[in-house]
Order: structure tokens, then sequence, then C-alpha cells
């Protein structure tokens, strides 16, 4: 038994036009699967990783897509967690939330508490769980901590930057352009440098009185890198989680001893891999958008006909928060 469904697949790797709506046959779930009819999809820049080839997709044809909010239509045998007609939102790096029905690991959905819409949901799991695994489990941040972190008026930086401030922990914030800067600044960065017009690293010790930061939070990669390691106090540490950029350059291991730094790059999976991982972050998450810790409203509502657009948008920096489409 199948279900008929509207998804946007790649069947090479390419520019935003590559992706493609078609209509594909999802199966009915198996044991330990649900059947989810999506109601708003989260659009992320991961996406934009695999659309180019960046991250490699298993096989052709692909339905991109890692997060998704909506409802359980169907559960397999044994799945006991969710029922039809919850709310859930899931994100992974398994693909194909670009779909109007998903087909997914019913241990990796998470039920929508009452107070949340579908909307905020989607806008914020992935974002929203990685800005917290970031702050909270990559480096011992306390209250009173300057960090700097890079293109703080995007997805994951919005958040990361209210969440910081909820926390005490104050956030030197880089961006692009003068309108991104007072987005940035909204959200509750201490500073904003515009890294396109000034030197970031010149102006962090010039904010910092030459003492540099505790840690960098770096998803630019290649144009960033180096200087990130630069503005670090002793026994900093560059958390770097993404290439925006380009792949940063290789690092010899001996040059982190002189100020004795650290260097790791995380990933959100290894964070949530477990369902009692998963469970916790989520609802530390949710805890923080009902506190009112956090406004994770999206910023941009596309129809999800108009997937390509929001790809563009988002790959060529014109995009500040989170965007999503409403299928
Ligand atoms: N490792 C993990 O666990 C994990 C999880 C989620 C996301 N991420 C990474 O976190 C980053 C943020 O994700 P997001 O979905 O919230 O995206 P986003 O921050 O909303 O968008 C990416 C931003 O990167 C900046 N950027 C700098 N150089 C760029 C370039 N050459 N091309 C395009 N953008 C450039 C832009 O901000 P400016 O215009 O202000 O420079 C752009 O808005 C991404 O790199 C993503 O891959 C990593």
């Amino acid at each position: 038994m199948s279900n008929n469904a509207r998804a946007a697949r790649i069947h090479a790797y390419g520019p935003p036009e590559v992706l493609v709506f078609e209509d594909i046959q999802v199966a009915h779930p198996g044991p330990g699967q649900v059947l989810i009819r999506n109601t708003v999809i989260g659009l992320n820049f991961v996406e934009v990783y695999y659309r180019r080839g960046t991250f490699p997709v298993p096989a052709f044809p692909a339905v991109l897509g890692n997060e998704a909010a909506g409802v359980v239509a169907a559960v397999g045998a044994d799945v006991t967690n969710v029922k039809a007609g919850d709310r859930v939102v899931y994100s992974d790096d398994v693909h194909g939330a670009y779909s109007t029905l998903c087909l997914y690991p019913a241990d990796r959905v998470t039920i929508i508490p009452d107070g949340i819409s579908d909307k905020q949901a989607a806008s914020s799991f992935l974002k929203g769980l990685t800005a917290r695994y970031l702050l909270k489990e990559t480096v011992n941040l306390q209250a009173g901590d300057t960090v700097l972190y890079h293109a703080a008026a995007g997805g994951v930086g919005q958040v990361f930057v209210q969440w910081a401030k909820a926390l005490g922990v104050k956030v030197i914030g880089t961006v692009s352009s003068e309108e991104k800067k007072l987005v940035a600044l909204d959200a509750g960065c201490s500073h904003v440098i515009n890294y396109q017009t000034e030197n970031f690293a010149d102006r962090v010790m010039e904010l910092t009185s030459t003492i540099g930061v505790k840690a960098v939070f770096d998803s630019v990669g290649k144009d960033t890198f180096v200087d990130s390691l630069a503005v670090l106090q002793p026994r900093g540490t560059l958390v770097v989680f993404g290439k925006a950029s380009g792949s940063p350059p290789l690092v010899n291991p001996f040059d982190l001893a002189p100020r004795s730094l650290n260097l790791t790059w995380p990933v959100l999976p290894v964070y949530v891999a477990t369902s009692q991982q998963l469970s916790t972050a989520a609802a530390d998450l949710f805890h923080a958008i009902l506190a009112g810790m956090i406004k994770v409203e999206p910023s941009r509502v596309y129809p999800f006909e108009q997937l390509v657009e929001a790809h563009r948008e988002l790959e060529e920096r014109r995009s500040t928060g989170a965007a999503v489409l409403i299928v």
C-alpha cells in the first residue's frame, strides 16, 4: 500500500533550479515508522549543501529537506510514542521533508506542545536544537563570558543570540550588511560588526580590550576561520559548525599550542543521537520558547511551490532569521 505525495526532488547536484516538483509514492509506515502529513517545512542552510553536493545525498532522485512540522497520518506496528492526529516536528539528517507526506522513524519525531504553532516549531526545531547544544554543550560558558558569533542575523544565529543573552552570555555578532546589523542588535548582540566593511579581528580585540573572546562560533568557514582563531583568549575554543563560504584551511595542531586553544567541529545529530538526548533537548527548547526566553516566529513565509526562490534567497545571503514553507 502506498500514498500519493507531491515532493521536491533533485536528480543531480546544482543550482536552486535542480529542485523539481514531482508526484511520488510514499510507502505506508512499517514497524517503527510514522507517516506525517507535513504542514510547514523549515528551510536550513544545510539543504543548500545537499543540493549543491557539498554533502552527498544517498541516491538520486533525492527528496531533500531536513525539518518539518505536521500531523501524524498513520503509524506502523509497535509505535507507541505517537498516534494518528498528533502534531509533531522532526529534524534529522534523514532527508524527505520537502514533501506533502514523509515517512519517518517514530522514535525521532517529537510532539509539539500546546502553545507552540506548527510555524514556530518548523522555524525553530533544527535551528533551536543547534543553538542550544552550541551554547550549552560545546563550551563551558558562564554568565559574564563574551563570545563571537558569525552570521548572527541568520536562522541559528538569532536563536543563539537571544538564548545567550537570557543566560547572561555576551555576544559580539558579525553580519554582512547594515540591515542585518540592526537585526542582530535587535536579537540581543552587545556589539555587531559588519565583516564586509570592517576587519572583525581588529574590532573584537578593540571591544575586548585586547583580551579576546572565550569562544568563537563559526559557520562561515573559509572566509573567517583564520581570524576566528586569532581573536580567542588563551584556552579559548573555536567551534566551527558550518562552511557557508567554503571549507576552512587545514590546521597544524601545533599551531594551537602557544595559547592552548581548543578546536572542534560538532554536528547536531551526535548531540541528539539517542531518543533520550533528543527529548531532553527538545523539552529545553520548548521551555525556552514558552517561557519567552527566545522568540521563534519565521522571518519569511513562502508557499511550498516557491522553494526554488527560497533557496536562492538563502544562498545569496538575502535572508535573515528562519524561513518556512507552507505546504
Ligand atoms: N553543525 C551543526 O550541527 C549545524 C546545524 C545547523 C546549522 N549548521 C550551520 O549553521 C549555519 C547557519 O545555518 P542557518 O540554516 O541558520 O543559515 P543562515 O545563518 O540563516 O544563513 C547562512 C548565513 O551565512 C552567512 N554567510 C557567510 N558567507 C556566506 C556565503 N559565502 N554564502 C552564503 N552565506 C554566507 C550569511 O550571513 P551574512 O550575510 O550575515 O554573512 C548567511 O545569511 C550554516 O552554515 C549551517 O550549515 C550547522
